[in-house]
């Protein structure tokens, strides 16, 4: 299709798929969701499942994009014209709106904590009592976290309004190295805190007897999210990709550089949390409640700790752009909206839906929903842990089968000649093991 818009270079996809991976999923998320189910154990599920699943779905989804050239409605009809499959990539585009209403008030919260670092809040000598304080001031303002939730969707759907490359590419390109390189001095840092044998002992030293079906359901939901899968938005970044381009390296390169984030976020928070004599299972304020004593404590903290919030709601950024992308591709590709106007629409809906979960901290019923969860809770359950995975379950039997493992393999391969590395164990997991293990971990919740 001409006109769609196409990456610049190999180099620049790269860099917007790790953008659209890596993001608040790294930083906020997996360290909290660990946290809470055990430490160790739970990393190396999380690990089992980006390897076996993750790395399997992530081709699955990149060879039907760039086979096709579409989003992901536009792409299940590509290959079985008129059939209900596309319904897949209609799930798959509801979800991104879905995850972007949550997931914008989490990248609002980052751009207040940017502000009050830079305010010199977290000074030196901060006590646990003033860290809780500006966390439960803030997040008690319905004004502040909804007024958040707004700024930061209308600046995401400005940028895919904008189109494609220049709108994408250009931001990632030095960013996500400089957030790593922080992450990479934070970390040290961190390791030379009192409490970092017991963190790295409850990081990195697993129980087995803790082993059940919620953990490793918590870790496949957490692998999706983490690595933008299950939804289609592999798919739409795929459909910008040129024939020439290497997915088998493109796909390693991309889901290395997000595990690795998550793993450097670990070894950030958690000694962290044991030299401070906080909770690991805290849940999603854990980072919020860690993070500002690790700043008092460094030399320079206030610029770090500011720099750090810039650059952690840049990563949430380069994530909500793929969000609201999948959808927008939708309306250009398939109901012939223009882009400008799309983009907004869908920032509009997601705004209109995230309202609840800005205001699950501070305003009746949302604070405690269903099932003792808060609103913002609710929606990361339903969209992350069960709408992602199901994504994913019907994407491998639709590549594995419908369209065949040995067509994906083919376009995975692009014009290089033979098998490309690990091809036919690819071909057995996207056809037997990925799809039996969603199965499984989803059948067990039903029951
Ligand atoms: N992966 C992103 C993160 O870790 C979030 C995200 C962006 C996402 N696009 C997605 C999650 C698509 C699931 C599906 O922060």
């Amino acid at each position: 299709m001409a006109g769609r818009g196409k990456w610049k270079s190999s180099f620049g996809f790269v860099l917007a798929a790790a953008g659209s991976a890596v993001g608040l999923g790294n930083i906020w998320r997996f360290p909290y969701v660990t946290g809470k189910n055990g430490g160790a154990l739970f990393l190396l599920v999380y690990l089992v499942a980006v390897v076996l699943l993750g790395l399997s779905v992530m081709y699955a989804e990149l060879s039907l994009g760039r086979y096709t050239q579409r989003n992901p409605v536009g792409a299940f009809n590509a290959i079985k014209p008129g059939s209900i499959w596309r319904g897949v990539g209609f799930l798959g585009v509801i979800t991104g709106v879905g995850i972007l209403s949550y997931y914008s008030v989490i990248a609002g919260w980052t751009l207040y904590y940017m502000f009050t670092s830079a305010a010199g809040k977290f000074g030196e000598g901060i006590t646990q009592a003033q860290v809780d304080r500006i966390f439960s001031s803030f997040t008690s303002s319905p004004f502040l976290t909804v007024l958040l939730l707004f700024v930061f969707i209308l600046i995401t759907s400005y940028v895919v309004s904008k189109g494609i490359s220049s709108g994408i590419e250009r931001w990632t390109g030095i960013l996500m190295p400089l957030l790593f390189v922080i992450l990479v001095f934070l970390s040290i840092y961190s390791l030379t805190l009192p409490g970092a044998s017991r963190g790295l002992k409850f990081y990195l030293s697993p129980d087995f007897s803790k082993l059940n079906f919620n953990i490793i359901l918590q870790a496949i939901g957490q692998a999706f999210f983490s690595l933008s899968l299950g939804m289609g938005a592999m798919i739409t970044y795929g459909s910008y990709l040129s024939k020439e381009e290497n997915l088998f390296a493109a796909g390693i390169e991309v889901v290395t550089f997000d595990t690795l984030v998550a793993f450097l976020a670990g070894i950030v928070i958690f000694p962290a949390v044991f030299t401070f004599n906080l909770s690991p299972s805290e849940g999603p304020s854990l980072i919020f409640k860690t993070l500002p004593f690790i700043f008092s404590k460094l030399p320079l903290g206030r610029i770090f700790g500011t720099l750090f919030f810039i650059l952690l709601a840049i990563a949430a950024l380069t994530s909500t752009i793929s969000l609201v992308e999948v959808a927008t591709s939708y309306l250009v590709d398939e109901r012939k909206v223009r882009r400008p106007k799309a983009a907004f629409l869908v920032g509009a809906a997601a705004f209109v839906i995230g309202i609840p979960s800005a205001l699950a901290t501070s305003v009746k019923p949302f604070t405690n929903f269903v099932l003792g969860k808060d609103f913002l809770s609710f929606m990361d359950f339903i969209w992350a842990n069960l709408s992602l995975p199901i994504g994913g379950l019907l994407l491998s039997i639709f590549v594995g089968y419908v369209w065949g493992a040995r067509k994906a393999a083919k376009e995975i391969r692009g014009y290089r000649q033979g098998k490309f590395p690990g091809e036919d164990i690819w071909i057995f997991l996207i056809k037997y093991l990925v799809p039996v293990a969603l199965l499984l971990i989803l059948g067990s919740i039903l029951i």
